[in-house]
């Protein structure tokens, strides 16, 4: 079974208007027609319309940050899925640390949102991961465990092995803390597992997960070079085209 690398930039809160549509041409141009891996641009939503005119036609994707579980309707400052597919993006980051620890999104949020992208045909990358207080008392298995099974709640079989899951440590987020290679493997397997366990071992085989947390052109080969990581959501070192590209470049063809 061949998984697709994704390398995935989420640019978080960053970036303004003129800033965006030139990181995404830099990347654009930079990648050329037929990347050896799948990449996908996060922008801020007030940009995803502009930086998908810089994407649309090349084989950089997009996907937004977050979305709202709810068809058009009275809900203020919120933007759903068929809004995000009509502006071209083809995935959404769901249940991110930041949105977790920041806005309190719980996993049975997290599994509302899940639905609603499945539904509007978006692909959920579905952000897990422990604290340092949490690994250091050894809880990292249990809490990526409950973080799993409730934000894949309902979720069957037959869309499971289209989603993707980020496997991004807390404590490696922003920090440059990066996880080593075998300590991301062994939670990148031990999610495989888990996940061959809720759906079946084919299933799992064919869902990517992601590692995320200081991700950087020097130590992304080493990552992504580990046989259950198929791609990296990368925060801080995609907003600079060198770096993102140089990260890019260092993963295996898959
Ligand atoms: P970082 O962020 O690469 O800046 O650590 C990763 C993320 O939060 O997705």
């Amino acid at each position: 079974m061949t998984r697709r690398i994704l390398i995935a930039g989420n640019w978080k809160m960053n970036t303004r208007s003129a800033d965006a549509a030139s990181l995404a041409k830099g990347i654009v141009d930079a990648v050329g027609k037929s990347p050896a891996v799948e990449i996908a641009l996060c922008p801020p939503s007030v940009y995803l319309a502009s930086v998908s005119e810089v994407t649309a036609g090349t084989p950089v994707e997009l996907g937004a940050q977050n979305l709202y579980a709810a068809d058009d309707g009275a809900f203020t400052g919120e933007v759903n899925a068929a809004m995000l597919t009509d502006v071209g993006c083809q995935f959404v980051i769901l249940g991110h640390s930041e949105r977790r620890q920041l806005m309190g999104e719980t996993d049975a949020c997290v599994s509302k949102k899940l639905h609603a992208a499945l539904a509007g045909n978006l692909i959920p990358i579905v952000c897990v991961g422990e604290t340092l207080e949490q690994r250091e008392t050894n809880e990292t298995e249990a809490v990526i465990e409950s973080q799993i099974r409730g934000s894949l709640e309902g979720l069957d079989e037959a869309r499971a092995a289209g989603i993707v899951i980020a496997y991004e440590p807390v404590w490696a987020i922003g920090t440059g803390k990066v996880a080593s290679k075998e300590q991301a493997e062994a939670v990148h397997a031990f999610i495989r597992d888990l996940l061959g366990k809720m759906f079946t071992p084919g299933v799992a085989e064919q869902i990517r997960i992601q590692y995320g947390g200081s991700v950087k052109p020097g130590n992304a080969a080493e990552l992504l070079s580990q046989p259950n990581i198929d791609g990296a959501l990368v925060g801080g070192a995609s907003l600079k085209v060198e770096d993102f590209v140089g990260i890019i470049t260092a993963a295996p063809a898959s």
